[in-house]
């Protein structure tokens, strides 16, 4: 890791910001310019886009959530399926209009889908009224990019390379004020088959335990309640470093910061996933009973050629001990259908390992290819009307599942964060092990640890009241 490279290029970001501050008020006529992000993909999009906002205020924005009054438009994408490109072309297309409405408008797009040759080369031919395409390398050099758009008055792409540098100190507005998000590690080195993440986001590397503690310390100081470590896979965290550390190790330590807070984290991959992690947890009131643990696929021949690298048995096994050592632990997980070459029979397994988990919510997936991905070569004989068979039967067994596990915790008592208003009158609320609450009650308590009993389930749906303390 390269401190003083890093530092010095933030350090030159920052000269730029303030040279911006000004560039930016007069060309918006003399006023504060307004922005508007916008973060489809996962939580190390909404992370990044974090970031983009903290920029943004630097050089003397303000965010606005109507995307017809802002100046800037910022579209951090995904590239994770075909559906979620398909949604981000969508929109760029209907900014057309306003583009035309207001000539200075500069619209940026960025993230994982920009960090594909074909898409930056699609966006810069078909959409000209996009001016500045930056992909996930470059994030950190975004006021130089906004600087060279404005003033050059040309479209710009820039799309990087994987330094592998971490730069500790980019301006970050948090979206919440008592749920947030903790970045631990960038990038991916698995390179699951199917998977185009990897590509994308670059090699595996871990921030150093003393920048996470520190986050983590400035979060539970300033009033945040729930704490999400976040990485592709957590559990190889600390490869690399300099200092020998694990995550089972640093999630400890975070647990340790004093005050009333729970912490969680996402993703664990199966592979990785130790003993010991389990252990931590299960020792440590403030861990949340959650794991996320995809498996992707309950067939051994599919899982291997997705270069998952471990068994249905293996993964059973990390299940069954954390079942064993934490009661009320909720798994939650990530499947794919449909993954080229799968077989109906192989899917059935899939449905089997369901039933053996019981897990509280499933995040299900049809296959998509991805240009790029070795996956995306592999014969795939199966219709897609075929799979979406398959998807409804998944379906149909998950929310069996799910339907009898909350009839099953009616009439019990939990710790529940209250966390947004659902509509008039009811608020959602999540227990520590990840599952959503209805309550009556007023927002006033939104933010805050409530005592709440179970009184109904429909399905999967949970109604809940607020007792005394
Ligand atoms: N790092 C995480 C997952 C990141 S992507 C992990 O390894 O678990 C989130 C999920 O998207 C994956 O778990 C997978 O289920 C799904 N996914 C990724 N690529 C996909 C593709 N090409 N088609 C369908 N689903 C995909
Ligand atoms: Fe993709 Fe696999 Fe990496 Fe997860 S672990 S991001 S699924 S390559
Ligand atoms: Fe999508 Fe990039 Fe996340 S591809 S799932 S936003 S890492």
């Amino acid at each position: 890791m390269n401190d003083i490279k890093t530092e010095n290029e933030l350090k030159k970001q920052e000269e730029i910001t303030d040279m911006l501050k000004d560039i930016l008020y007069i060309r918006y006529g003399n006023r504060q310019p307004l922005a508007f992000v916008h973060t489809y993909g996962c939580q190390q999009n909404v992370a990044d886009s974090e970031k983009l906002k903290g920029m943004l205020i630097k050089m003397g924005c303000e965010m606005t959530e109507d995307k017809e009054q802002a100046d800037i438009i910022i579209f951090n994408t995904c590239a994770v399926r075909e559906h979620a490109e398909d949604r981000v072309f969508g929109n760029v297309g209907q900014l057309k209009s306003l583009k035309k409405k207001k000539p200075s408008l500069l619209i940026g797009l960025c993230g994982c889908m920009m960090e594909q040759q074909h898409i930056a080369e699609k966006i810069y031919k078909s959409y000209p009224y996009v001016g500045l395409v930056f992909g996930t390398h470059v994030i950190h050099k975004f006021p130089e990019l906004v600087y060279n758009a404005v003033t050059s008055g040309r479209r710009l792409v820039e799309r990087g390379f994987d330094d592998g540098e971490i730069y500790e100190g980019i301006p970050l507005r948090r979206d919440g004020s008592f749920k947030g998000w903790l970045s631990i590690m960038y990038g991916c080195d698995n390179f699951c088959t199917y998977c185009i993440v990897p590509h994308v986001r670059g090699r595996e590397r871990s921030r150093r335990p003393e920048d996470v503690l520190n986050e983590a310390r400035s979060m539970v100081a300033s009033g945040f309640k729930d704490i999400t470590l976040l990485g592709q896979n957590v559990n190889s965290y600390g490869k690399g470093l300099d200092e020998k550390t694990s995550f089972a190790q640093l999630l400890k330590s975070v647990a340790d910061i004093d005050g009333d807070f729970r912490v969680r984290f996402m993703t664990s991959h199966p592979k990785d996933a130790s003993k010991q992690l389990i252990d931590v947890m299960a020792e440590n009131d403030k861990i949340c009973n959650h794991l996320h643990l995809p498996f992707q696929c309950g067939s051994n021949r599919v899982l291997k050629q997705m270069n998952r690298r471990y068994t249905k048995e293996k993964y059973m096994e990390i299940v069954e001990y954390a079942k064993s050592r934490i009661p009320d632990l909720s798994i939650t997980s990530d499947v794919i259908v449909g993954f080229p070459g799968e077989t109906y029979e192989e899917f059935c397994e899939t449905l089997e390992l369901i039933k053996e988990v019981k897990f509280t919510s499933l995040f299900t997936f049809i296959y998509s290819p991805r240009v790029g991905t070795p996956a995306a070569k592999f014969p795939d004989p199966i219709p897609h009307e075929e799979k979406a068979r398959w998807m409804s039967e998944l379906l149909k067994v998950q929310e069996q599942i799910a339907a009898e596990r909350c009839a099953g915790m009616v009439g019990k008592k939990y710790r529940v964060l209250v966390e947004e208003q659902a509509r008039e009158g009811v608020l959602n609320a999540r227990t520590q092990n990840n599952i959503v609450v209805e309550l009556n009650a007023s927002t006033e308590l939104i933010g805050t640890f409530q005592n709440a009993e179970i009184t109904e389930a429909r399905n999967w749906i949970l109604r809940g009241k607020i007792m005394e303390k």
